[in-house]
């Protein structure tokens, strides 16, 4: 595995790398939602690049960006392991040197649900995976489904911007209690970390209550607050309904797939989760026809 800072290095080494690319994106404090990402990058390509970058851009004034996880030394092994052949590790003046203007915004994918509460999240996120495709040169390239409204704006941004690229996106990892693999899990307290484990039961709940026929979006939405609403230590920010390919809130239903989003505070810390509807179509297969591509 190489690794390099360099951003003219690294396009030298890409270019040496023969066959069909998978590429990673991280922030690095990889956790084994990010290994399951680099085993299918590893598994459907002959060659995968990895890239471990905080990006500034994508936190706002009162998000803690000194307070992010960095693990280095361990994100490499884990990289190592993960059979990585190039890792991209560049410094944020490398990214954005002095005098750098661009910002890549695309409009009505990433206004409503994390869009609405981070105002300039999703055009950090864009610009910088804009610049990562453009160094990178993927055929593929591997998003979770717990961020699923970023792989839908990444996606957007794709088509727009003629990247040719597939986006697949690979379902949530989660603990043996069901709570999604997140960095921002290291944030819970112990009462907090149990306790989180109602979002995949309330998940789960919506989810059986629509196998049974509960298509009203109001009710599903109830299914949800019930479950959530009898653990004292968990706040609702929102729980919503959308259609998963144009994240339009979902009024009514109607027998297409729809995607179930909540945010819920445990103390100051907020965890996201999510689930197609149905349950049935949380797969690779169908997330990425879905989501992604
Ligand atoms: O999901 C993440 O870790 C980040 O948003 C990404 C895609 C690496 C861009 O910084």
């Amino acid at each position: 595995m190489r690794v390099t800072g360099s951003l003219s290095e690294f396009q030298e080494l890409r270019q040496a790398l023969n066959g069909r690319v998978g590429a990673v994106y991280t922030m690095g404090a990889l956790h084994v939602g990010h290994l399951s990402l680099l085993s299918h990058a590893r598994e459907e390509n002959d060659a995968v690049v990895a890239t471990l970058f905080v990006n500034p851009k994508q936190f706002a004034r009162n998000e803690d960006l000194s307070r992010y996880p960095r693990t280095l030394e361990s994100d490499l092994q884990k990289f190592e392991r993960a059979g990585v052949d190039l890792v991209l590790t560049p410094s944020p003046e490398m990214m954005y040197p002095p005098g750098f203007q661009t910002r890549v915004d695309v409009k009505i994918v990433s206004q409503g649900l994390e869009g609405e509460r981070r105002p300039d999240h999703f055009t950090g996120v864009v610009t910088v995976v804009a610049k990562l495709f453009n160094l990178t040169h993927p055929d593929r390239a591997y998003f979770g489904q717990k961020d699923a409204q970023q792989v839908v704006v990444i996606r957007q941004m794709a088509r727009d911007l003629n990247f040719p690229v597939e986006i697949i996106v690979c379902p949530t990892v989660r603990e043996t209690d069901g709570l999604a693999m997140s960095s921002r899990n290291v944030f819970l307290t112990p009462e907090q970390r149990q306790a989180a484990a109602v979002l995949y039961g309330a998940l789960q709940a919506a989810g059986g209550a629509y196998d049974q026929g509960e298509h009203v979006p109001a009710h599903l939405i109830e299914a949800v607050q019930d479950v959530i609403a009898a653990e004292p230590l968990a706040e609702i920010d929102y729980i919503a309904l959308n259609d998963p390919r144009t994240l339009s809130p979902i009024h009514q239903m109607t027998n297409l797939p729809v995607l179930l989003s909540l945010s819920v505070r445990f103390g100051a810390t907020r965890l996201l989760d999510n689930c197609l509807l149905p349950l049935s179509l949380n797969n690779l297969i169908d997330l990425t026809r879905l989501l992604g591509v």
